[in-house]
């Protein structure tokens, strides 16, 4: 009897030690297997970003990754909505991997569709008309005009039928926003690529506009090719360089450019306004540092030996607002003398600031000195508060903005017709400013908003013209 009882006792302890390992055991396994999920919606402010929201449930601890299929990395880790710019048009993928404790994933999957118009709904990108013929009778901004109203574009918005049958409505001068600066045209020691370029000033003449070249020498770190920035060269061979670049890309651009900004924001903002030079300067001129004092002389000489019938551009902002840097400006201008043809004055200000009267001082200047006058890289900014979570004009800012508007515009029409040149509007849409990344915070300085409507601005633009 007693193995018989030893074997039962056995067996009777087996079972329950083995029931009380396995039991802790399975309680850590996840019950059901994890589902990767999650939402998005287009920004109702920007046609360019997507919320992105992670839907997954479970009951368990896990950790999510996402790839947004821009080509920069996975992020693990975040929570909350995610906030994502497609700028380029495009196919992309977003990729979400959720991790379950058990080491369990899953992934889920969706394509964003881009065109120039920002996010596909559905990615269905809505195929626009092409632009009805223009008539005669047209009464957009250039034909109100005496003088030529410029824009800001970019090659690929050359390719959106909405952008294009705007620009051919109310614009006849075309400035690139960057593709026809030095890190463009000449990103290595021995090459230049003038293809976009090309096609900006390929569509121009197509449509009958003129094109403002902007602009061959600019100190800003996103205006030079890394090679420049880091020239190990003599200062000698770096004034070669540069006599080179400004002769080859005149002479590529010859008679189908009307005029260039040869040399932009030379002018230092600190105290006297000197040219800038060392980073003392605020940001530091390579060009300044490498040439020498007389560079800005020196440029424009290649330039007018390079294309003696271009006209020939000095360009810099707060020209109205800052009466020292007007001053300064109005020095180096008139040591010049014969080799510039006008003054491009930024105006990107705001729509209370600076005052009517110190645009017209600075337009009595330019026009004192018989040059031609361009307002150039116009917006208007409305933000200035700097208001995170602005989402729209108030309608008493929106009528302000337009009065400034109007206001520069009646400056301008005002001015001699032979100190005429252009004046030009940096950028079509609110969403596509570049004062929106500048100031983080959304700003609305434009003629349209996102949705290619013309807001109160533009009635300003026009009613200064047809009042
Ligand atoms: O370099 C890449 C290019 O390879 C790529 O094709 C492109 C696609 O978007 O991105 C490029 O970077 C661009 C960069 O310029 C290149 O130079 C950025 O997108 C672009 O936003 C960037 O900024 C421009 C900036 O000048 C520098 O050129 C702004 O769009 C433009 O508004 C700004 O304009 C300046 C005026 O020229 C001078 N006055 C001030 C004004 C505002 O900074």
């Amino acid at each position: 009897m007693r193995p018989i009882l030893a074997s039962i006792l056995l067996f009777f302890l087996l079972f329950n030690c083995s029931s009380d390992d396995d039991s802790p055991a399975e309680e850590q396994l996840p019950p059901e297997p994890i589902t990767a999920a999650f939402s998005s919606t287009i920004s109702s402010v920007d046609p360019n970003t997507l919320l992105v929201s992670n839907t997954t449930t479970y009951e368990f601890d896990f950790t999510s990754t996402w790839d947004f299929g821009l080509d920069n990395g996975a992020v693990t880790g975040v929570t909350g909505t995610q906030t994502v710019r497609y700028d380029a048009p495009g196919t992309y993928t977003i990729t979400l991997t959720v991790t379950a404790v058990n080491g369990v994933t899953d992934t889920a999957t969706a394509t964003v569709v881009v065109d120039g118009n920002g996010i596909c709904p559905d990615n269905t990108c809505v195929t626009i008309p092409p632009p009805v013929e223009e008539t005669n009778d047209s009464s957009g901004l250039k034909d109100l005009a005496d003088f030529s109203v410029g824009m800001a574009i970019t090659r690929a918005r050359l390719n959106v039928p909405q952008h294009a049958e705007i620009l051919r409505n109310d614009f006849n001068n075309l400035t690139a926003e960057f593709e026809m600066k030095m890190d463009i045209m000449h990103p290595t020691p021995t090459t230049f690529d003038f293809s976009a370029g090309d096609a900006i000033v390929d569509f121009a003449i197509a449509n009958g506009m003129d094109v403002h070249g902007h602009t061959l020498i600019w100190h800003n770190e996103f205006a030079i090719p890394d090679w420049v920035k880091n020239f190990s060269g003599t200062n000698a061979e770096f004034e070669a360089m540069v006599e080179n670049y400004i002769t080859t890309t005149l002479r590529h651009f010859r008679g189908r450019v009307r005029s260039w900004d040869i040399v932009n924001e030379a002018i230092s903002d600190s105290r006297g306004n000197p040219l800038r030079n060392t980073e003392g300067d605020g940001l530091g001129s390579i060009f300044r540092q490498k040439m020498g004092p007389d560079y800005v002389r020196k440029c424009f000489q290649y330039a007018r030996n390079a294309d003696p019938d271009v006209l020939l551009f000095y360009n810099d902002y707060n020209l109205a607002l800052s009466v020292g840097k007007r001053a300064a400006m109005f020095r180096l201008v008139d040591d010049l003398g014969d080799l510039i043809d006008g003054v491009g004055a930024q105006m990107h200000i705001s729509f209370n600031s600076p005052s009517r009267s110190r645009i017209q001082d600075l337009a009595n200047g330019v026009v004192s000195r018989n040059l031609l006058l361009h307002f150039a890289e116009l917006d208007v900014r409305v933000n200035t508060e700097g208001n995170a979570s602005l989402t729209g004009l108030s309608t008493s800012r929106a009528n302000a903005q337009k009065a400034k508007y109007q206001e520069v515009v009646e400056i301008y029409d005002a001015i001699p017709e032979a100190n005429k040149f252009a004046l030009t509007v940096w950028g079509l849409r609110d969403n596509e400013t570049w004062l929106t990344d500048f100031w983080r915070v959304p700003e609305f300085p434009l003629l349209f908003d996102a949705n290619y409507n013309t807001k109160a601005s533009y009635d300003g633009f026009a009613e200064a013209l047809a009042p």
